[in-house]
């Protein structure tokens, strides 16, 4: 992205001096943009807040905020705003004490402080809890005190790790919500860390998928469920099926998948299939049941055993072997018909259907 206003260039972190927590991060955020960090516990997403906020310092690599930059700032002298799962508030202060506290870290008028609690409270719907204590109130209630604890003072940027993480799944939809209204609504750039792969495809203009250290993917959510750069980011991101190919060379190589054979010509695979060897991904949801009318627009077929399904009542998921090849299909609950455990059933895809991506 070229409006680049948060900036990391080449940012490594090493707690013990010997692996990387954090390796070699570059990553362009636009003003205003909500940017998901997703990735396996331990990839370094936290480290990477933190090193945001500055609670760490990087090892080794510069960040910078609107040309400016941040690395060697303490934390109170960025205008950053941070939230953690576990709410952090302070049990003896009230709620609108807590959420005066980072005004008066940075000296803000007394004049100005009570206005400021009341629009910050105003803004996550606690206005008449102001006085309460944080134990006399519900999980997601201390949560939106963090929230407003968090953007009170007006941060540039608000980093949230984990922050519905604690929640019921009810009260985490709510709060999902909640947060884009929020987004919209002050229209703050937020960097958001999550475990939950739902929430960082709804909530984000960009996911940027982290692997031991490293970005593997920064993109769009479709784009990363759709085309993902790596097997990583294929397998981690949505339900999938990866089949081993190969691309011939030459203008008219065919793609062949093993234990399936040749199934299209490269040239139908849109411009860039390499020649060598690919994973082929397809999407169980991009797996068709095929009946008894014929069906040109497929470039394979496989006769699939069922060995079990999982009924979603909208959509049947359903697991098997073609041969020796373990395959799922999801399919819209009206087509399920006959598809049950022991049966075999014919599934076929199209040359979109599949997504390429080179490599053994
Ligand atoms: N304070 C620390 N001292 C030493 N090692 C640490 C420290 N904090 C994190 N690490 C290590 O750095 C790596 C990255 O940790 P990090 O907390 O950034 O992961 P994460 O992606 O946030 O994981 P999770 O999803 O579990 O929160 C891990 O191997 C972790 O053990
Ligand atoms: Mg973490």
């Amino acid at each position: 992205m070229s409006d680049s206003y948060l900036r990391l260039r080449n940012i490594v972190k090493s707690y013990d001096g010997i692996s990387n927590a954090v390796d070699d991060i570059n990553i362009d955020i636009a003003k205003g943009e909500f940017i998901t960090f997703l990735g396996p516990s331990g990839s370094g997403k936290t480290t990477t807040l933190m090193m945001i906020a500055g609670f760490e310092d990087p090892t080794r690599g510069t960040i910078d905020l609107d040309g400016k930059d941040l690395t060697v700032q303490k934390p109170y002298q960025r205008n950053i705003g941070m939230v953690f799962q576990n709410y952090a508030l302070f049990p003896h202060m009230t709620v609108a004490k807590n959420v005066a506290f980072p005004l008066r870290m940075r000296g803000a008028p007394r004049a100005d402080i009570g206005r400021r609690v009341a629009e910050a409270l105003e803004l996550v719907g606690l206005s008449r809890f102001s006085e309460r204590h944080p134990r006399e109130l519900s999980g997601g209630q201390q949560q939106r005190v963090a929230l407003a604890r968090g953007l009170v003072f007006r941060p540039d940027v608000l980093l949230l790790d984990e922050p519905l993480g604690a929640l019921d799944k009810n009260l985490r939809e709510q709060m999902q919500v909640e947060l884009k209204r929020i987004h919209r609504e002050v229209g703050i750039t937020m960097v958001y860390v999550t475990h939950d792969q739902t929430e960082a495809m709804t909530m984000s203009d960009r996911v940027a998928v982290f692997n031991q250290g490293r970005l593997e993917q920064v993109a769009p959510p479709l784009e990363v469920y759709g085309r993902p750069l790596t097997r990583f980011v294929g397998e981690f991101i949505g339900d999938s099926n990866f089949l081993q190919g190969r691309i011939e060379a030459g203008a008219n190589g065919k793609l062949a998948i093993d234990g399936i054979g040749p199934v299209c010509a490269a040239s139908e695979l849109g411009a860039g299939a390499p020649a060598g060897p690919v994973h082929v991904l397809i999407r169980p949801e991009r797996l068709r049941l095929i009946g008894k009318e014929p069906r040109p627009d497929l470039v394979a077929t496989v006769q699939m055993r069922v060995e079990g399904t999982v009924n979603y009542g909208d959509s049947l998921l359903v697991m098997g072997q073609s041969g020796q090849i373990p395959l799922r299909v999801r399919i819209a609950g009206m087509e399920s018909g006959d598809v049950r455990e022991g049966r075999t059933i014919s599934v076929g895809w199209c040359a979109d259907d599949m997504h390429l991506i080179p490599g053994s």
